[in-house]
């Protein structure tokens, strides 16, 4: 039977869109809490290459370089492709039709009050949404669904469209009988970085360090970050919870966080003795992920042969639960 919430056998489904290159927001609020899930769970990961089309039509052909650099920077940050199925989603055309399926019976009052919806338009100055656009949260539910996932990590952003999900995997089941697991959210707890000018970490902002850096970079970035405005030299005493030196400090040297909060607050602990250290204990932590970057790239047909036969893969997973579908629905 598809569905069965006491099925041994526990299904995560999560996604990221190609868009640009991964960065460390990424790694720490996303692809570390993916990369212990898989030991487990059973996992599918999507690069959702129709999902950046609803905002990138215009230039699609900058996905392929992208799509590459994700693949390779979720293998240098643990997924193990042994476990974890890496899948492409235009590669799978099941996310498709199960996308038109479900499109069916999704009311577009539910979408327009998706918050994403207007959050997106207004980042991204979109004055005549697209009707993919406007689908996105139902695209991202058959993603999910098509596998028959228990339960997808994410951001909180995300949790709206994980709702979403289990409101039309209800009125799926309602209508057509019972198929669809209706999934957790399994929100991510750890803190989110912000990018070095304190402000959400973000392309469209030049303000990301991301997980290709070299340690020059990352020194160099570190060294620009933003501090607290009223710490102007060594000795005026800082506040730590406004600045976003001590929010890597919290990932990248928890342990140094005592010290470096009573230095700061005295005055002790100038910013540019403190970014030198952090930078020290980031450049250290990126370390076995950039030897392990530097080797995939060493063989790129290897890492595009891990996309090719992880999609292969999920073709058979999903036509089944195509196939279910289709019975259900009497097509
Ligand atoms: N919308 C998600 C994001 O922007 C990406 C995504 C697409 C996704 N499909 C998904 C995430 C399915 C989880 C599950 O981050």
């Amino acid at each position: 039977m598809a569905k069965d919430k006491q099925s041994k056998q526990r299904i995560i489904f999560s996604g990221m869109k190609p868009t640009g290159r991964l960065h460390l927001g990424n790694l720490e609020g996303a692809l570390r809490n993916w990369v212990s899930l898989q030991d487990e769970w059973k996992m599918y990961c999507g690069i959702v290459d129709l999902h950046a089309l609803t905002t990138a039509y215009e230039s699609p052909d900058e996905l392929r370089g992208d799509i590459f650099d994700m693949a390779v920077n979720w293998m240098a940050a643990g997924l193990d492709p042994e476990r974890t199925t890496f899948i492409i989603q235009s590669k799978v055309p099941a996310h498709a039709e199960l996308h038109l399926l479900l499109s069916m019976l999704t009311p577009i009052s539910w979408l327009e009050r998706v918050p994403t919806y207007k959050e997106v338009r207004e980042e991204l100055h979109i004055t005549s949404p697209s009707y993919g656009f406007l689908g996105y949260p139902v695209l991202q539910a058959a993603d999910i669904l098509i596998y028959l996932a228990n339960a997808v990590p994410v951001g909180k952003d995300q949790a709206p469209h994980i709702e979403l999900t289990r409101e039309i995997a209800r009125r799926f089941n309602h209508l057509y009988g019972d198929l669809f697991p209706e999934p957790d959210t399994l929100l991510n707890e750890v803190p989110v970085l912000p990018g070095i000018d304190g402000r959400k970490m973000s392309k469209s902002y030049g303000n990301t360090i991301y997980m290709s850096d070299e340690p020059e970079e990352i020194r160099q970035k570190v060294s620009q970050m933003f501090t607290d405005p009223q710490k102007i030299r060594r000795g005026d005493p800082g506040r730590p919870d406004t600045c976003p030196v001590f929010a890597y400090q919290a990932v990248y040297g928890p342990q140094d966080m005592e010290w470096a909060r009573t230095g700061c607050e005295s005055g002790d602990l100038g910013c540019v003795e403190h970014k030198r250290k952090l930078a020290d204990q980031m450049v250290e932590a990126m370390e076995p992920i950039r030897q392990k970057r530097a080797e995939l790239l060493r063989r790129p047909e290897q890492v595009w042969e891990i996309l090719e036969s992880g999609s292969k893969k999920a073709i058979e997973v999903t036509s089944q639960t195509l196939a279910l579908v289709r019975k259900a629905m009497s097509l």
